[in-house]
């Protein structure tokens, strides 16, 4: 695996790649890598010749820098589980060699309406960071293909919508969440736990659960079910940031109609704000 954390030596690679017919799957990461992003690897691995993987903390997409200094940094580790799987190319910049002025200044991708509810409400600029970078990745290493995980739910549709909006040639490909035996979905946020923290922490894709087989016997009003999720969350010890079933393509909040909906949820459990987010597909008229 060749390792790069400067620009033009890393964009020699792709280059020849590309010249040689080959196609590129990228998976951007912010590194501390776990199943999930090893699930990443795999499907890129799949569907393209060439696997690029970068890890980069990108500052532009927190919104407190406690939790910007917190994030775990393993990069050594990191390297090697990509190493074993294959991977062609991993490129680590440090932030100034993205950002070569001040967040302030620097141009910034705002997608609007669907960052600002949910995750967006409760995390001021995140999603602008989001796709600002991966806009920039894109931009880089110029892949064919790009990987993201649909534990990120959001993240996902404002990524799409980037790329559609902007006409970016890239195809955005999604990776199912992966879990713990237990339902935990994996996220480096995870490492934050207690060990008692750590047993109430499946309780969050539980609540999802309940609310999934809910909808689906049509039992209760969205709104009734969304209290009772909250306070099925509170009783289990989290405290609720958002938990909401909206409509899977716009995120707008569901209406009775509507037959493609995602229940999204986020909270804290201790210094961890966990996500996590199950569809339910409804057949039309039930
Ligand atoms: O999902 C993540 O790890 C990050 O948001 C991403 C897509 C790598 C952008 O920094």
């Amino acid at each position: 695996m060749l390792t790069f954390s400067e620009i033009a030596a890393m964009q020699a690679c792709p280059s020849d790649w590309r010249k040689a017919g080959e196609r590129i799957a990228l998976v951007p990461t912010m590194g501390n890598l776990h199943a999930g992003h090893l699930a990443l690897v795999e499907r890129a691995k799949q569907l393209a010749e060439r696997v690029v993987v970068t890890i980069f903390i990108n500052p532009m997409q927190f919104d407190r820098k406690e939790d910007l200094d917190a994030y775990p940094q393993t990069l050594d580790e990191d390297s090697e589980q990509l190493q074993q799987l294959g991977v062609d190319l991993l490129f680590a910049p440090e932030a100034s060699t993205i950002y070569s002025e001040s967040l302030d200044t620097t141009t910034q991708i705002h997608v609007p309406l669907i960052t600002e509810r949910l995750e967006g409400a409760s995390r001021s600029g995140h999603f602008t960071g989001v796709a600002t970078i991966v806009c920039k990745l894109f931009n880089l290493v110029q892949p064919e293909i790009a990987i993201f995980g649909e534990k990120d739910y959001q993240q996902l549709l404002v990524i799409r919508k980037m790329v559609a909006d902007l006409d970016i040639p890239v195809q955005i490909e999604s990776v199912p969440t992966v879990r713990e035996k237990d339902g935990l979905a994996m996220s480096s946020r995870n490492g934050y736990l207690t060990r008692a923290e750590r047993e109430i922490a499946p309780h969050l894709y539980k609540t999802l659960l309940f609310l999934q087989e809910e909808l689906s016997l049509n039992n209760a009003k969205i709104s009734e079910l969304e209290h009772k999720g909250i306070e099925m969350l509170r009783k289990s010890g989290f405290k609720p940031d958002y938990l909401e079933v909206c409509q899977s393509d716009t995120l707008q909040p569901a209406k009775p109609e509507d037959t493609s909906l995602v229940i999204l949820a986020a909270a804290w459990l201790g210094k961890a704000r966990l996500i996590d987010n199950l569809s339910v597909n409804l057949k039309p008229g039930a």
